[in-house]
């Protein structure tokens, strides 16, 4: 019997998921936006808001779903999972009380102090911006301050590195938040572990390096990430194995320490001279991460979610010895300003072109774009992935960048992500951390 997927979300990531399960699944997806890789590969898709509970549990209903997989931060918050749950979808993610180890940074700051998880960082939490403002001020190392709901990845700031701390100070008061995380300024090379969650088993994937910042040499604003890469194997070129594990033993403290918790759990690192240390949990796939994951995954996404509604025991996740880069296109003026309704173009033969030319795979994932009648329109978020698969992250690196020459006019890349200068300089950034 063939299982009904229903996906929720409508971004990079979601494509990823949908295109992990259309060989295996009837995969449906909702989402606000109309992504045209997901209905080319999805056997149905409805226009609706991913945090539209009613409109999810209808759709989930209309298709007779087995399951459903939550993709963005925004519906697990809404509580799409709990009123799946509660109309009988077995549903891979978090409720939306799981969830808060991502949607609220002081509850996670807290959990982690009160259960001795490894790589909690130093802070305090305010629920009034002046006193956090003073607080910041007054302290003398370097801070992270971080607004404690979701902000898509654009609400902190970091003294040191982007503002003095009179100007985190002025941001912190300007700001329309009131509840605040100040933390300690954790110096290093940032990472993710993804793994897989059900009923206290974790199932971790490999590692991943996002690129945050908007302009080539980790200049500008924060984005919700312009590209990232991963390696043959677990670990990145700047990390021994054994700092990999150490950030799976994160991994597992934390799903031991917490009572329910169903789906992807996405471990933020910053691997600091002293070992990782935790920037924050996501309750989800990464966004571009997921791109690079997926992709190498030999175990059916499939199998994972079904073995987990079942009562079954989670499989070990296999990967493809096999590099991936992901560079993503996004709007002009993203993230402060970003062009939306703009017409784009999508040249989908360059993809296939490189991956010809290339001595591997070229995927192209589309994001936050709509599909009409009348052509391709950007959102205010990001618009097309590209990823390079290969033997190794140079030679995914050349055909991810000829791949993305399918960016038409209007769209701006961060050529810089996964080339061998870049990670060159990740790995000298961190022997001289550890001198
Ligand atoms: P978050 O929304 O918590 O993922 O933070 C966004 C970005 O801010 C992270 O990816 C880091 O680059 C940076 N950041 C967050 N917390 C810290 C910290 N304690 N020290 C240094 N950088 C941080
Ligand atoms: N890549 C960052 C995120 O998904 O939050």
């Amino acid at each position: 019997m063939s299982e009904t997927v229903l996906v929720i979300g409508g971004g990079g990531r979601e494509h990823a998921i949908v295109r992990a399960l259309a060989p295996d699944a009837e995969v449906y997806a909702l989402a606000s936006n109309r992504n045209p890789g997901i209905t080319a590969l999805a056997t149905g898709i409805e226009t609706a808001e991913e945090t539209d509970t009613d409109a999810v549990v209808a759709y989930a209903r209309e298709v007779g779903a087995d399951a459903a997989v939550v993709g963005p931060e925004s519906a697990l918050a809404a509580g799409v999972a709990d009123t799946l749950a509660d109309a009988g979808v077995f549903t891979f993610g978090p409720t939306a009380e799981a969830a808060r180890i991502e949607t609220d940074k002081a509850y996670q700051r807290e959990f982690m102090a009160e259960n001795d998880i490894p790589g909690t960082p130093e802070f305090e939490t305010f629920d009034d911006a002046d006193a956090a403002a003073d607080y910041v001020e007054s302290v003398g190392e370097d801070v992270a301050v971080k607004p404690t709901g979701l902000t898509g990845g654009k609400g902190v700031r970091v003294t040191g590195e982007q503002v003095s701390h009179v100007e985190a100070a002025d941001y912190v008061r300007g700001s329309d938040h009131d509840e605040w995380v100040i933390e300690e300024r954790l110096v290093g090379e940032e990472f993710t572990v993804q793994a897989f969650v059900h009923d206290g088993e974790v199932r971790p994937t490999p590692a991943v390096q996002d690129h945050k910042r908007a302009y080539e040499g980790d200049e500008g604003p924060n984005t919700g990430g312009m590209g990232s890469y991963s390696d043959a194997g677990p670990a990145l070129p700047f990390m021994t194995q054994a700092e990999y594990h150490d950030a799976v033993d994160v991994l597992e403290a934390t799903v031991d320490a917490l009572p329910e918790y169903t789906g992807v759990l996405y471990g933020q690192f910053m691997l600091t001279a002293a070992g990782p240390k935790v920037v924050e949990f996501n309750a989800r796939f990464g966004d571009p991460e997921a791109m690079n994951t997926l992709p190498v995954m030999e175990t059916p996404l499939l199998d994972v979610i079904t073995a987990a509604r079942d009562g079954d025991r989670l499989p070990e996740p296999r990967f493809e010895n096999r590099a991936t880069v992901c560079k993503y296109a996004v709007p002009a003026g993203y993230p402060t300003d970003p062009d939306s309704g703009a017409e784009i173009e999508v040249d989908e033969s360059t993809v296939e072109a490189a991956a010809e030319a290339g001595d591997g795979d070229a995927l192209l994932f589309y994001a936050s774009v709509d599909a009409r009648e009348d052509g391709l329109f950007t959102t205010t978020s990001r618009s097309f992935a590209v990823v390079g698969v290969a033997d190794d992250i140079p030679t995914a690196e050349a055909i991810a960048a000829d791949a993305l020459d399918a960016a038409g006019d209007g769209l701006r890349v961060r050529e810089d992500v996964g080339t061998e200068e870049l990670v060159q300089s990740r790995v000298e950034h961190m022997a001289s951390l550890r001198d």
